[in-house]
């Protein structure tokens, strides 16, 4: 499948199905419209009185065309009040068109749709990104293809011409994402530390970055006690991942982005029980996913910032090497942490990451884990919790998440239910009591880093969308690429 700019007029273009995109305010079809309205007979007027379109966004309807006009099927999309337009309503909307555009087995599919704040650019990136991102199927574990039949072949952007450059990025950013939705989505016999240390050196082979995989016994001679407690019981190796993108020349401003890489969460000895989601527990991945996606895209795209990709992956399992709740665990900074729950692991994985990072001399660290179910109990399945001392890192994220149209919310970092970290024999607990859980989550990670402006994005809610929502199929989203992707872009402005 192509996406392409179209120069053709709107009342010249010719293809199976185009579609309209119109405001809450315009479905009277006036100048341009009426006389399209005209060279379909009408068909459009008749369409939109039949199914009482009123433009709200994201509704759609859509109806055959008499022969002859060069158009198969149109199709009406609405896009709700125009001083309410947004360029994520745009990704959705071309979401929701390529979707039916598909079902309607059209080969060829026109999209005319307005600009987002007079932004051509960005505008095409949206449109192009929303009909990429909703197409993308999986079927890497299907015996046989699902769908034979006719196939979108080109996806025409009306009134889009000379903005190649932007649908290219998009398609850059989208390779990203679909990275990140493969890993999450396959299982923990499929995806490994292993492989996520093939992934990045496929990776970085491929687009020309640095890559570093330290094993048990450099991990080992660094001290990272905390990250290796919860590799021990696994019959995998881990393997701590770091992959580095440099500019030419020198760097804007030098990041790191962190993943939680859980290739599976068993719990531990303090086992997830039933109705736990433990045969979900393929998703612990999820941060080291969205790392290596925006890695992927950020190789091609070739910012001026240098960028450090970074996760310590392994599973957490149970053997007799366990881990014993109880057992207390040396982090490289020398902290010592009492494992009162051996299911809160992904903070001790991510302790020692952070330690590393900060030791790089970098001018910001983001991480981005599936960490808690607390914080999906306080901000549900759709949105991230943001969480930092830093305001500015955090104002560089807020954006760049508006951008991307992925949903995050900052939550307060309460240093007073620290308290509930207290250990009466190390130097902390890697859990504290069930309320706040996700606070103090990222409390226990604050330690961990002492020089470089850092925030923690807990992705445990949006890695995965039960059903089909906006321009995710169900499954694996490859949250946070995006953002991941306009942050390190926006910060070398
Ligand atoms: N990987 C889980 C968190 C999680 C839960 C991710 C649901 C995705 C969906 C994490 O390692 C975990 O088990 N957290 C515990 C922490 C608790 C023991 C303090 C949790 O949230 O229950
Ligand atoms: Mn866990
Ligand atoms: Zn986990």
């Amino acid at each position: 499948m192509k996406i392409q700019p179209s120069d053709a007029p709107l009342l010249e273009w010719a293809g199976d199905s185009l579609a309209i995109g119109l405001f809450e305010d315009a479905v009277e079809l006036t100048g341009e419209l009426a006389t399209l309205d005209q060279k379909f007979a009408g068909v459009l007027k008749e369409l939109i009185a039949e199914e009482e379109f009123k433009g709200k966004a994201n509704s759609t309807i859509f109806t055959r065309v008499g022969t002859g006009s060069g158009v198969r099927k149109v199709i009406v999309v609405g896009l709700g009040k125009p001083e309410a337009l947004k360029l994520d309503t745009l990704r959705r909307t071309a979401a929701a068109v390529a979707r039916v555009g598909k079902k309607q087995k059209s080969k060829i599919l026109g999209l005319s749709f307005p600009l987002w704040n007079n932004d051509p650019d960005a505008s095409a990136q949206a449109i192009a990104e929303g009909v990429e991102l909703a197409l993308y199927q999986d079927v890497r574990f299907k015996s046989e293809p699902e769908d034979k039949g006719t196939q979108l072949e080109t996806v025409e952007l009306l009134g889009f011409a000379g903005q190649e450059a932007a649908i290219n990025r998009a398609h850059q950013i989208v390779s990203g994402v679909i990275l990140a939705r493969q890993l999450v989505a396959a299982p923990a016999n499929a995806v490994t530390p292993i492989t996520l240390a093939e992934t990045a050196q496929a990776i970085a082979n491929e687009h020309g970055l640095q890559l570093e995989i330290l094993e048990r016994e450099d991990c080992e001679k660094l001290g990272m006690g905390a990250f290796l407690g919860v590799a021990q019981a696994s019959d995998l190796p881990p393997k701590f991942i770091h992959l580095t993108y440099k500019p030419e020349g020198t760097p804007k401003k030098k990041l790191a982005i962190i993943g939680k890489g859980l290739t599976f969460d068993s719990g531990g000895l303090n086992i997830k029980g039933a109705g736990s989601g433990i045969e979900t527990m393929k998703i612990d991945m999820g941060g080291a996913a969205a790392t290596l996606g925006a890695a992927k895209a950020i190789a091609q795209i070739k910012p001026d910032s240098e960028v450090h990709f970074i996760s310590a992956a392994t599973e957490n399992m149970i053997s007799g090497r366990a881990m014993h709740p109880g057992d207390i665990l040396t982090a490289s900074n020398g902290k010592t942490i009492e494992v009162n729950n051996t299911d809160a692991e992904g903070r001790l994985t991510l302790a020692d990451a952070l330690v590393y990072a900060d030791k790089l001399g970098l001018d910001a660290i983001v991480d981005l884990a599936t960490l808690t179910g607390a914080n999906v109990i306080a901000l549900g399945d759709d949105i991230a919790g943001l969480y930092t001392p830093d305001d500015a890192v955090a104002s560089q994220l807020e954006k760049a998440a508006q951008t991307s149209g992925e949903k995050i919310w900052r939550m307060p970092m309460e240093e007073k239910y620290f308290e509930g970290l207290k250990s009466g024999i190390a130097d902390m607990k890697n859990t504290g009591p069930r309320p706040g859980g996700a606070i103090t989550a990222a409390l226990f990670l604050k330690e961990f880093v002492k020089e470089t402006p850092w925030a923690h994005l807990d992705i445990a809610g949006p890695v995965w969308t039960d059903k089909e929502n906006g321009y995710n199929s169900a499954g694996a989203t490859g949250y946070g690429v995006r953002t991941l992707v306009d942050w390190v872009l926006g910060i070398g402005e």
